[in-house]
């Protein structure tokens, strides 16, 4: 039998993981279980200095059919009380696990999350507008009971046999909530996986769960935690710095247990949680670094925009500039 051309687009991506099958809405929005707040702290590192409010929030699912269910990398749902102008109930919200699959308890009955208040005014009247869902979520005190679905998500998971791959994770803002839990299940699972975690913020005052992840650099040998802090670079620079320049800037260098060596590898899988311009902003620095054949383990770029980054616009993404599986992105 004649053997197919096999164009670029579908040829086999070294490195390409297989991921497991997750259970996923176990439990549904015309049926939510209720959960019980039983932890929620500020978790920026400046606290009250940062001008986000952005918390910490543990809820104890113990006893619903959500407990021992979720994974690090899934959501859960919150299903806010009262209803919207229309009259209709509000709509359910999705909210990344920042615990490990663990949970926060060890036995998988507390999952929590990262929730930033939405604060803003309204466009016409410049009036407050308050998020619905994230302040009904941040006002809540411990011991409230909140309406509780999930988990979602299959595909921001690790994959099956985690110790075939090294990660690198890129977070902006509270983007950092699933990495949280998936570092800690690597780490804890004693995979000999390198791990790196990009993550960045506006202010140093802004990182969130910034000290148990510095605990974490300082524990595990194979884990690094390096931050991006976009406006607090000296005058003298002419624009900020942002999670994708590590690739090119790490305080590493280009050399042995750098970014740029590790994401040479085929082993490396990246995951992206946070702001959608900063999908291109690394592909961009992949091809950067490790050229056109050397990103083509994670990105796959047609011949008429090869040779000319500075066209490459989020309008060719998944077109002429695709994604492959060893690139996992959750982007808003
Ligand atoms: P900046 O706002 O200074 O331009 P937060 O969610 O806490 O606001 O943080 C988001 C972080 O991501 C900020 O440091 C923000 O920088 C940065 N950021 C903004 N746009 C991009 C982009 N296109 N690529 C990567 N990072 C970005």
């Amino acid at each position: 039998m004649p053997v197919e051309n096999v164009t670029e687009k579908e040829s086999a991506v070294p490195g390409e993981p297989v991921l497991p099958d997750v259970a996923v809405n176990l439990v549904r929005p015309t049926a939510p279980v209720i959960g019980r707040v039983v932890e929620s702290e500020l978790c920026t590192l400046g606290k009250r200095k940062s001008a986000a409010f952005i918390r910490h929030v543990a809820i104890d699912v113990s006893g619903t059919a959500l407990a021992g269910q979720f994974r690090a990398g899934q959501s859960f749902g919150v299903l806010p009380p009262g209803e919207d102008a229309k009259g209709k109930p509000h709509k359910l919200r999705l909210y990344s696990i920042s615990s490990p699959t663990r949970g926060e308890d060890g036995n998988g009955n507390v999952l929590a999350t990262s929730c930033k208040r939405v604060l803003d005014e309204h466009w016409d009247d410049h009036k407050l507008f308050t998020g619905v869902c994230s302040n009904y979520l941040c006002d809540a005190q411990v011991g409230d009971e909140i309406n509780v679905t999930g988990p979602s998500g299959k595909r921001f998971v690790l994959p099956e046999e985690p110790s075939k791959h090294d990660y690198v994770f890129f977070a902006t803002g509270t983007g950092i909530a699933p990495f949280r839990a998936l570092a800690i299940d690597l780490l804890e699972g004693g995979f000999n996986s390198r791990v790196t975690l990009v993550m960045g913020s506006p202010y140093t005052t802004d990182l969130i769960y910034h000290e148990q992840l510095v605990e974490l650099d300082k524990q595990y040998d194979n884990f690094r935690y390096v931050t991006a802090i976009s406006r607090e670079v000296p005058d003298d620079q002419d624009r900020k710095l942002y999670v994708q320049d590590r690739i090119q800037h790490d305080t590493l260098g280009t050399g042995p247990g750098s970014l740029t060596e590790q994401l040479a590898s085929d082993r490396t899988l990246i995951y992206v949680c946070g702001l959608a311009g900063m999908e291109m902003g690394i592909f961009k620095g992949l091809y950067a670094v490790l050229g056109r054949e050397g990103a083509s383990g994670y990105v796959r770029v047609d011949d008429e925009v090869a040779d000319d980054l500075k066209s490459w616009n989020k309008k060719m993404i998944n077109r002429q500039i695709r994604p492959t599986k060893r690139v996992f992105l959750e982007v808003y």
